[in-house]
C-alpha cells in the first residue's frame, strides 16, 4: 500500500513510519512526504531515507484552504498514493480533503483520546493530575481529533514531570505505536 505522510516540522513520527515501511515484510511503503512549511526539518530526514520530499506552502493560497489541499492532493494522485498519514501536520483540514480521503487518512495525537483533543495535551494532562498519558492513532473525520480509534499506547506520568519531559516519554511511545497501527490498518483495507 502506497502511503504519503504529511508533516509541518520535526518529522520524528514520519521517520519511524518510513523506517518500518522499508522492512521487507512491511504491508505499506512511504512513497512521499509532503510539508506545508518550506525547510521543515522532516524534509531532509525523508530525503536521507530515500523518500521523495515535497513542499506545498499554504501561504500563497491565502485564505483558500481548499486550494492548498487540492495542490497537495494532485501530487498524491500523481504518485498513486492510497493512504495518507498525518504526522505533526499543523493545518486544520477542510471537509473536502477529509471527504476525499474518508477511511484512508490516519492521524497520531499525543493524548489518550477522547481526552485532550487539540493543543497542549501534556500540560493539560499534568494539570489534571492524570496518572497516565499516552497517544492515539485514529481515522481522520471532520471533527478535530475525533475519528475512530485504531490504536493507543500508554505511559506513566512520573513525579516531577514537566510538559517537555512527558512529551518525550509519549513521543517514544508514538514511534512504536504509529508504524504498528498503520500496518494493522492497511492490512485490513479492502483492495
Ligand atoms: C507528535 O507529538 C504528534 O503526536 C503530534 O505532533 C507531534 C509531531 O512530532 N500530532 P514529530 O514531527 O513527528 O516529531
Amino acid at each position: 500500500v502506497r502511503v504519503a505522510v504529511l508533516i509541518s516540522g520535526t518529522g520524528s513520527n514520519m521517520v519511524s513510519l518510513v523506517a518500518a515501511g522499508q522492512a521487507a515484510d512491511a504491508p505499506y511503503e512511504v512513497v512521499a512526504v509532503v510539508s506545508n512549511i518550506a525547510g521543515a526539518a522532516g524534509l531532509a530526514k525523508a530525503q536521507a531515507a530515500g523518500v521523495e520530499a515535497l513542499t506545498v506552502e499554504h501561504r500563497p493560497f491565502g485564505k483558500d484552504r481548499e486550494a492548498h489541499e487540492r495542490a497537495i492532493d494532485a501530487l498524491l494522485a500523481e504518485r498513486g498514493v492510497q493512504v495518507v498519514a498525518l504526522a505533526g501536520y499543523m493545518r486544520l483540514l477542510t471537509p473536502w480533503l477529509v471527504g476525499r480521503w474518508a477511511g484512508r487518512m490516519v492521524n497520531i495525537h499525543p493524548s489518550l483520546l477522547p481526552l485532550y483533543p487539540g493543543l497542549n495535551t501534556h500540560a493539560r494532562a499534568l494539570e489534571a493530575g492524570d496518572a497516565e498519558a499516552g497517544c492515539t492513532v485514529h481515522l481522520v473525520t471532520e471533527g478535530v481529533d475525533e475519528g475512530p480509534v485504531l490504536g493507543q499506547a500508554r505511559v506513566p506520568v512520573q513525579a516531577g514531570d514537566t510538559p517537555e519531559i512527558l512529551a518525550e516519554r509519549v513521543k517514544a511511545a508514538e514511534h512504536r505505536l504509529y508504524p504498528q497501527a498503520l500496518a494493522d490498518f492497511v492490512r485490513r483495507l479492502k483492495p
